[in-house]
């Protein structure tokens, strides 16, 4: 029997079974068809059972479907590393595979701590993070992300390092609204830097943390800061990266390139778990020496998977001659223009960037029958807490989205309980 993720396994009714699924639409096995609003976890961004990925990963699987990278290496890997390093931001050179965002986190994590330690720096392994983060279920990414019910039930054990407040004032903010936030930033690396490896954020949106949105200033002046102080500056992209903001990746709000990046999801676009930590010359210059005590001791089995690295290599190309980053300038447009016309007392916040819109209530209990209700309007959304959010796969046609939006705009002028 299943064991569920986030689930009281208690509680839990037969769940609905998918059969099959084709563009943005998924086919249970009773018969329904829902449109998915949040490409399955945010990796789906093709939609299902893309043709010109199907062909890519079949082709691969004739050819070889799995082989180490310990000792040997592959065309598709190395494709793949040279793609990730072209579009990802200038001075992220050197690609280290592994199979989920976790990983990539954990990875980017040992590079850091063992960054400083290679440079001959001791007690450098602390790391500053941002409250409301979301970077993983392993113990380390868990250290990083904030307190929720992701991690509540480990908190004793973890050892945490500085958790510090979000800018306020959105993506516009003014520099006045986004100081106090980079003072405090400073004021941490100032006091602690001798014990601080690195900063970890999520750049522009904090997604799993209930799509919260902050200023690209802040990113710059953690740039800044991080160079000023001595510490690294690592961005976790698993969520934001391949356009979902609006951009390739969120790093280009701001202009900046981070030491360290990770990015996940849609990476694969939803056809195999994998992940990418890239790094910059520098940190990488740093494992070099005579001896495996520099080196990076890592390898998951399945990293730079054949049939994944092919898989990611034909979605970047789809991104690109798709001219994706339009279609999402026109999902951005579609979800501001219905996002306007969508009204409760309930509401205390409307969020939106790229392709992603998200609609905060007063509290979480306003969802709670809502994923039911959904699934009988034909839409799947999940709420996060108090949040209900749209992250839909970027081949959306336009009625579709619409129809998603609707749906939520029925909860709240129609069906929600009194
Ligand atoms: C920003 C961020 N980092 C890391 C992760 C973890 O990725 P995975 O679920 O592939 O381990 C997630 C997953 O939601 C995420 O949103």
């Amino acid at each position: 029997m299943i064991w569920y993720p986030y689930t009281q396994m208690k509680h839990l009714k037969e769940l609905p079974k998918m059969v099959s699924g084709k563009g943005v639409q998924m086919n249970l096995e009773d018969g329904k068809t829902l449109i998915d609003g949040i490409s399955s976890w945010w990796a789906v961004i093709h939609g299902y059972s893309h043709p010109a990925l199907n062909i890519a990963l079949k082709e691969q699987a004739d050819k070889f479907s799995h082989i180490m990278l310990g000792g040997l290496s592959h065309q598709p890997a190395i494709d793949l590393a040279d793609a990730l390093v072209r579009i990802t931001p200038s001075g992220l050179n050197h690609v280290f595979f592994s199979d989920s965002g976790s990983v990539g986190v954990e990875v980017a994590l040992k590079m850091a701590i063992q960054y400083w330690s290679n440079k001959g720096y001791e007690g450098k392994h602390k790391v500053v993070s941002l409250k409301n983060g979301y970077h993983g279920d392993t113990f380390k990414a868990m250290e990083v992300s904030d307190d929720s019910d992701f991690s509540r039930s480990f908190s004793t054990v973890l050892h945490r390092g500085f958790m510090l407040n979000i800018p306020k004032g959105g993506f516009d903010a003014s520099p006045e609204e986004v100081l106090p936030a980079i003072q405090e930033l400073e004021r941490t690396l100032a006091d602690h830097q001798d014990e601080i490896a690195a900063i970890i954020v999520e750049p522009i949106v904090q997604c799993a943390g209930g799509f919260h949105i902050y200023s690209p200033l802040y990113l710059q002046a953690a740039r800044e800061l991080s160079e000023k102080y001595q510490v690294l500056l690592i961005f976790d992209e698993v969520a934001t990266g391949f356009g979902r903001t609006g951009k390739l990746f969120a790093a280009e709000h701001a202009g900046i390139c981070p030491d360290i990046m990770v990015i996940g999801k849609a990476l694969t676009a939803g056809y195999l778990g994998h992940a990418a930590t890239l790094a910059s010359t520098e940190v990488y210059n740093s494992f070099l020496g005579d001896s495996y005590q520099t080196a990076l001791m890592h390898g998951p089995t399945f990293m730079a998977n054949p049939l994944a690295c092919a898989v990611a290599l034909r979605s970047i190309q789809l991104i690109e001659e798709e001219q994706y980053l339009e279609k999402i300038k026109c999902i951005n447009q579609i979800i501001l223009d219905q996002f306007e016309n969508l009204r409760s007392p309930l509401i205390t916040d409307k969020r939106v960037i790229g392709a992603i819109g998200a609609i905060e209530v007063t509290d979480s209990t306003v969802f709670a029958q809502f994923k039911t209700f959904a699934i009988d309007q034909g839409v799947w959304l999940r709420p996060i807490g108090n949040v209900i959010y749209i992250m839909p796969p970027y081949i959306i046609e336009k009625n579709q989205l619409i129809k998603l939006i609707n749906v939520i705009r029925d909860w709240f002028e129609h069906f929600l309980p009194n």
